[in-house]
């Protein structure tokens, strides 16, 4: 597990940025599969990204995959796919053919099987699973992740990719990545600012088996932490 610090979160977000691009930019004839996280963190990296690295970004190499979503149509303030394509996506001309929202208006028993279907039929085989080259995930300040909540950890030894979800603060039903995606993946990026979330970062860094964000961190190969001074706890 590999940890970034950065004073700020926007210079978080900045190094973030400019360590995707850079992965993209030592392997120029490669495609490269993404799954982005959802929440009010990601929103401030979309923003800068659109602004500042519109034009050094190898858009048409990247593939746009979710994480998770809420079972919202695109239009409300809350879908993960709306605020992406609002903050970024449309931004920076993204053709519609290289993203793959999971369609929040939808069943959500229905959503997760369709989602998880196109994922496996999409997205690259490595050592036998669909692999994303990166997965972006956040963690709540009670330890989730991928909207994978504390109780729920059926769901990171789940078979399928993903499954529904429900948020226990709401009631809001949720489309989310399983452990059978998260621990396939290539590598796992987590970028987490804030001191409300200097705690889960302590589960993550020293004991593992506190809430599902600490689980994962712990339990998955290619693990990196991008995290402000606050949520570091510095
Ligand atoms: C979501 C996210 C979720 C997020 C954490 C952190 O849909 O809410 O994918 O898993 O990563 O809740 O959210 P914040 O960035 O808003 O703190």
């Amino acid at each position: 597990m590999k940890s970034y610090t950065y004073h700020t979160a926007t210079e978080t977000a900045h190094a973030l940025i400019k360590h995707l691009i850079g992965m993209m930019g030592r392997e120029p004839d490669k495609i490269f599969y993404f799954a982005f996280s959802g929440g009010s963190t990601p929103s401030l990296m979309f923003d800068i990204w659109a602004n500042e690295y519109k034009k050094v970004t190898p858009w048409k190499r990247m593939r746009i995959y979710w994480v998770d979503e809420r079972c919202v149509p695109a239009e409300d303030s809350e879908s993960n796919y709306g605020t992406m394509r609002r903050l970024l996506l449309d931004q920076v001309g993204m053709p519609e053919e290289f993203v793959f929202p999971i369609l929040g208006k939808c069943p959500p028993e229905a959503e997760a099987k369709r989602y998880s279907t196109l994922v496996c039929s999409t997205v690259p085989l490595w050592r036998g699973f669909p692999a994303f080259d990166a997965v972006l995930l956040g963690a709540g300040d009670d330890g989730h992740t991928s909207s994978i909540f504390p109780g729920q950890e059926h769901l990171l030894s789940s078979f399928h990719p993903y499954e529904m979800s429900v948020n226990p603060y709401n009631g809001q039903k949720r489309i989310a990545m399983t452990g059978s995606l998260l621990f396939t993946a290539r590598k796992l990026i987590f970028f987490i600012t804030g001191k409300n979330k200097a705690e889960v970062v302590r589960d993550i860094l020293d004991s593992g088996d506190t809430g599902p964000a600490a689980y994962v961190a712990h339990h998955a190969e290619n693990v990196e932490l991008f995290l402000d001074a606050q949520a570091g706890g510095k």
